[in-house]
């Protein structure tokens, strides 16, 4: 089995890194020029979102042909080139496995839309009047989940866009098909898959309306996913590779199955819980002001669970679909550096992998758009309509989208300080920040007080401390209000961290015999015999 505890991993966004031609999309050739600075931050893999041949309808989560590359991106021989300047300076790559869906654009849909049964057995069809969805599943993207064909008097299932219609993994054939993708990319040199909602790619045999709720609790962490993850496994090997999946809406019980190493399904797993806590009643566009007491309940329950149950976590805040966590739960503008590197500290002492999204390491912000003709996203321009029709005002949908976007992570990776922050030398595909401090490696490289100079202190002390990497996790202060603390420990060392989640100093138990490894503030914070003093969102880590 693959050792992870003690690894680290960077996404990249391919759209918004690096563009190499100027046509202002993000590009591999971009990638490599950049590998050096990916390799002083101290990463040990990079895993890239979907490069694929798509028609970007879902920035490339839309796959219309599993082994090639996009134009849009580059060449074959440029990716090949990438895979070999990233293993030179040891870093390996994963790549991301859309496999519960492809974009009606792939030859397999075609061949099913033309009337070939054995590709419309590789996708969900289903026989309905025109007027009626064989059920009232909603689409995560809004809308109905099912699309009617006319001509093949049948609708096809699709839970995200109606370009990305979903696989029946049902059928052997599928499955195989999806083995060959893997196996093309290993003989190429990749290192690792991150598998997108993989917990949703078993369906129920008959599927039935929902009458509690929009479909998911009939299709999340389905009847076969455990079989069939285990299968291609198995198959292809893959168990010496780094492997994490997607896990939409799922549960304790099933993250442990998933990534148990004696079951041999997947090495971790992402679950986004802990990213829900200012949703109100759970909707996404509803706001409500982050719950920190229930942040730390539900890591607490996560990160113990987890160790209980022999599972491993990938802990992380930031990707392309969730908006800047410094921007979230942090304050980006009067304690921009304290909170951003607090959170920082707080994640990546926990029990898991830690994963670092493009620019976090530089305190990238929310976008803070003004305008919906800013906006790229698919999902953000259907919700902007389906808002809108719903009758809220237009600067309640600003506000919505401004915190909820998907875009907020998608703008341009911040180099410098020139206008186009060095990504590209041409128009980008997506407008810069709106608000922008002093988010860009060039202003930070050099800076040991910088928050790109903490992450990479943070990767270093993962090496160092075994601890970090393999120790078991216990949670602390449980009344202590805005506060998240706990204690690693490992072979009799012990480590205690301690983040201040709001802007007003804390005094929490600590033990008095502890010295200070690393903090948000320069300074280590005031102690007393038995309590320490956070400032406002100070996070430090102390040791015995
Ligand atoms: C995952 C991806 C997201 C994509 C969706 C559909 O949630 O992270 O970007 O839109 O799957 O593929
Ligand atoms: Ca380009």
């Amino acid at each position: 089995m693959l050792n992870f505890q003690d690894k680290v991993v960077y996404q990249i966004y391919p759209r918004s890194f690096c563009d190499s031609n100027g046509d202002g999309i993000g590009d591999l050739n971009g990638i490599t020029s950049k590998l050096d600075y990916l390799a002083s931050l101290g990463v040990d893999y990079l895993w890239l979102t979907p490069f694929f041949r798509s028609p970007q309808r879902d920035n490339g989560y839309d796959v219309a042909d599993y082994c090639s590359v996009d134009p849009v991106f580059g060449t074959m021989e440029d990716a090949e080139r990438l895979l070999r300047e990233a293993d030179q300076r040891g870093i390996g790559l994963m790549l991301d496995m859309v496999f519960n869906h492809t974009s009606t654009q792939h030859v397999w849909f075609q061949r099913a839309l033309a009337g070939d049964k054995t590709y419309q057995d590789y996708y969900l069809f289903r026989d309905g009047a025109p007027d009626a969805p064989p059920t009232n599943w909603q689409s995560k993207f809004g809308g109905s989940a099912w699309e009617y064909v006319p001509k093949l008097k049948k609708w096809y299932l699709h839970l995200f866009d109606v370009t990305q219609a979903d696989l029946n993994w049902e059928n052997p054939a599928v499955r195989e098909e999806l083995k060959q993708v893997i196996r093309f990319w290993q003989g190429k040199g990749v290192k690792g898959f991150r598998f997108d909602v993989v917990n949703l790619i078993s369906k129920p045999e008959t599927m039935t309306d929902d009458l509690q709720g929009d479909g998911r609790r009939m299709y999340t962490d389905g009847r076969h996913v455990h079989q069939f993850l285990q299968e291609l496994t198995r198959d292809t090997g893959m168990d010496s590779m780094l492997t994490v999946g997607e896990m939409s809406s799922t549960t304790l019980e099933q993250c442990i199955r998933y990534s148990n190493p004696d079951r041999r399904e997947l090495s971790m797993v992402f679950n986004f819980h802990h990213l829900k806590i200012d949703y109100k009643n759970g909707d996404k566009w509803a706001m409500q002001s982050p719950d920190i007491g229930q942040l730390r309940q539900l890591f607490d329950v996560w990160q113990t669970g987890m160790q209980q149950g022999n599972g491993w976590n990938a802990v992380f805040w930031c990707n392309h679909d969730q908006p800047r966590i410094v921007s979230r739960l942090g304050d980006d503008r009067q304690y921009w550096q304290e909170s951003a590197k607090m959170l920082a500290l707080c994640i990546h002492f926990m029990r898991g992998t830690p994963y670092i999204y493009q620019g976090e390491e530089l305190g990238m912000t929310n976008a803070y758009f003004e305008d919906i003709g800013q906006y790229r996203d698919v999902e953000s321009l259907n919700y902007h309509r389906i808002l809108t029709a719903q009758g809220r005002t237009e600067q309640e949908v600003r506000t919505l989208l401004q915190a909820r976007s998907r875009d907020n992570s998608r703008t341009p990776m911040q180099w410098d300080e020139s206008p186009t922050a060095g990504f590209t030398d041409g128009t980008p595909w997506i407008p810069l920040p709106q608000y922008k401090p002093e988010a860009n490696v060039q202003a930070q490289a050099q800076a040991p007080a910088s928050i790109l100079s903490f992450y990479k202190r943070l990767i270093c002390l993962r090496k160092e401390y075994p601890l970090i990497a393999r120790g078991d996790i216990r949670f602390l202060c449980p009344d202590a209000q805005d506060v998240i603390a706990y204690c690693r420990g490992l072979d009799g060392k012990k480590l205690f961290v301690y983040c201040n989640f709001s802007a007003r100093e804390k005094r929490v138990p600590c033990p008095g015999n502890v010295h200070f490894l690393i903090g948000s503030y320069e300074q280590p914070p005031q102690m007393t015999a038995d309590e320490i003093v956070l400032r406002p969102y100070e996070g430090c880590a102390m040791m015995v």
